[in-house]
């Protein structure tokens, strides 16, 4: 890298423990107060373990494990090892969205890491917004940072039969709603679904921001695909904390690593995986924190080109478990080559190319040839359009193509309540052909962007036998969902974008190919109604929900806070005040 090597003297930390003043006498003592001798601690890389551990979050039950196991190798290799509990972004259980608090996550790691004495970061995340939250806090603070990403939870199980994280909840509650499945079934799949630690093991947003991680050069090779209880995800994590002592010295910066070469690298990635639409928000996010110019069409260009070779759930058939045994990503970046920015720097002091070369495949059925993809292009689509003049994003290979272009009716859903509460009414206007409508379900409206795009299928159509219609929202989706589902739309109807506009019965045309989402109503007719259009009042007046509605980008921007998204590392404090 051409750096000089860091020494004793010129680490971060030296400014609190080495220096001959009151104040370092004041951290040795503290220091000396936790049990540690200075030989312990003295002149060594002080590595800061930003630990997303939590009670309330099932997908890290196993980071305090994990977290030893960092701290083990950040004593072999001669560091001293400072573990930092940060907010746990539990998917399950946070509310309203665990996106109003990505955020608040990356603020908490960014300030964490300024304001203690670390030389390097070892980040733990897994669980859908740990991931991009605590590279968005790290970039932004430009220090040696390495992740260690939660690992997959182990297959689920139904009488013999495989569950899927999320996407085998929405197909059996489709099932048991429309009357196929039992109560009896229902209780079973809810003790087998999710049975061991680890994140969610379909390609929804975890594994997919988790492998967009490791392919931005962020993780060991190989890091991301390990199952959370395999023995070997536990030496990944003692590794890690061994290379990061290193990663100091070498003053290799989470900078020096995450650039434009890699912001490619994992979006190309990321469209290979077939991966969840919530990654195109966290990496736009992502790339402006590393001040690399990324946007939609950039990801549409992308997927232009790049087929999905990771035949995964809910795009294809297998989980994690599955595609860690037939090789995982590094088998399947191997088949990319001609794809990836192979001279991208990772963490451990190679390139990406050097860390996938010739990585096996073992299994042709889970992590496809490039002569036999499962899709062959454009598992995502940007979307434009009178309805989304920012663009909208969709995921084709998650809906029945049939409805990859479709004109219909809307019905049209003033917010969450309003779709909950006449979704199933039997008086319904709603038809196979109709186009529901959410509104309401951005980052200002709901708020915070939470994922509500897939709809569900009105009752009474489940029983006639549909499983997908065209849905369109402000909203995001589960990585985990699938159907028809146009997301994302910008910018969102609470701001007074076009979608705020859409009337019952108005018509709407999906064109996927041309990339379009039309609304069918005359521009004279939709400015009488922009003119009649009133602002709805904001839901916070104070507290954090209050700087985030200040603040929050719309989501072809990825929803930073607009005074977070751009600028230079922010300086160490001055010694003579720190
Ligand atoms: Fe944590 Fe899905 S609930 S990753």
């Amino acid at each position: 890298m051409g750096k000089p090597r860091k020494t004793p003297e010129t680490l971060r930390s030296h400014r609190w423990y080495g220096a001959a003043d009151l104040r370092a006498f004041g951290h040795r003592s503290r220091t000396a107060q936790m049990g540690y001798a200075r030989e312990d601690y003295a002149g060594k890389p002080v590595i800061a373990i930003i630990n997303t551990w939590s009670d309330i979050n099932p997908c890290h039950t196993h980071f305090r494990q994990r977290a030893e196991e960092v701290k083990r190798g950040v004593w072999q290799a001669g560091g001293f090892p400072v573990e930092m509990p940060a907010m746990s972004l539990s998917e399950p259980f946070q509310k309203p969205t665990t996106m109003l608090y990505r955020n608040l996550l990356a603020m908490e790691t960014e300030e964490l890491l300024r304001s203690y004495p670390a030389d390097g970061a070892v980040l733990m995340g897994g669980c859908d917004k740990t991931t991009p939250a605590l590279i968005m806090g790290a970039l932004s603070m430009n220090l040696p940072t390495i992740f260690v990403p939660a690992g997959p939870m182990l297959r689920g199980d139904f009488r013999g039969e495989t569950l899927g994280s999320g996407s085998d909840v929405w197909k059996y509650w489709a099932e048991l709603r429309a009357g196929r499945i039992d109560e009896h079934d229902w209780h079973e799949i809810e003790a087998g679904i999710a049975r061991s630690p680890g994140h969610c093991m379909t390609m929804g947003t975890a594994s997919t921001m988790t492998s967009a991680a490791e392919a931005m050069g962020l993780t060991l090779p190989g890091a991301a695909s390990i199952p959370a209880p395999d023995a070997r995800h536990a030496q990944m994590a003692s590794l890690s904390g061994r290379r990061i002592v290193d990663m100091v010295w070498e003053d290799l910066a989470i900078r020096d690593v995450v650039d434009a070469r890699a912001i490619h690298n994992a979006v190309t990635t990321v469209l290979a995986l077939g991966g969840s639409t919530n990654a195109i928000v966290h990496l736009i996010a992502i790339a402006r924190r590393a001040g690399v110019a990324l946007d939609l069409d950039r990801f549409d260009a992308l997927a232009r080109r790049t087929p999905v070779l990771a035949n995964v759930r809910p795009s294809g058939a297998f989980l994690m478990e599955d595609f860690y045994y037939a090789g995982g990503l590094r088998g399947l970046l191997g088949r990319l080559p001609d794809l990836l920015e192979g001279s991208a720097q990772t963490v451990n002091g190679r390139s990406l190319a050097a860390n996938v070369e010739g990585a096996p495949v073992h299994r042709d059925d889970v992590i496809r040839t490039r002569a036999n993809p499962l899709v062959a292009h454009s598992g995502l689509a940007v979307l434009r359009g009178n309805l989304a003049p920012d663009g909208a994003v969709i995921k084709p290979p998650a809906m029945e193509p049939r409805l990859a272009h479709h004109t219909g009716p809307a019905v049209v859903f003033r917010n969450y309540a309003d779709m909950a509460a006449r979704i199933d009414d039997p008086a319904l206007p709603v038809t196979r052909d109709s186009v529901l409508v959410l509104q309401g379900a951005g980052p200002q409206g709901a708020p915070g962007l939470p994922e509500w795009g897939q709809l569900p299928i009105p009752r009474k159509l489940l029983q006639e036998g549909v499983r997908d219609m065209v849905r369109i929202s402000d909203a995001r989706m589960s990585g985990t969902s699938y159907g028809a589902c146009v997301l994302h739309v910008a910018p969102e109807s609470h701001v007074g974008g076009p979608l705020a506009l859409v009337r019952d019965g108005d018509r709407i045309t999906l064109d996927v190919a041309a990339r379009n989402l039309a609304l069918e109503v005359d521009a004279a007719e939709l400015a009488r109604r922009r003119a009649a259009w009133t602002p709805p009042k904001p839901h916070y007046a104070r507290g954090f929900g209050a700087l985030y509605l200040a603040h929050v980008t719309q989501a072809n921007d990825g929803c930073d806070f607009d005074f977070l998204e751009e600028g230079a590392a922010t300086a160490t404090p001055d010694p003579e005040i720190h």
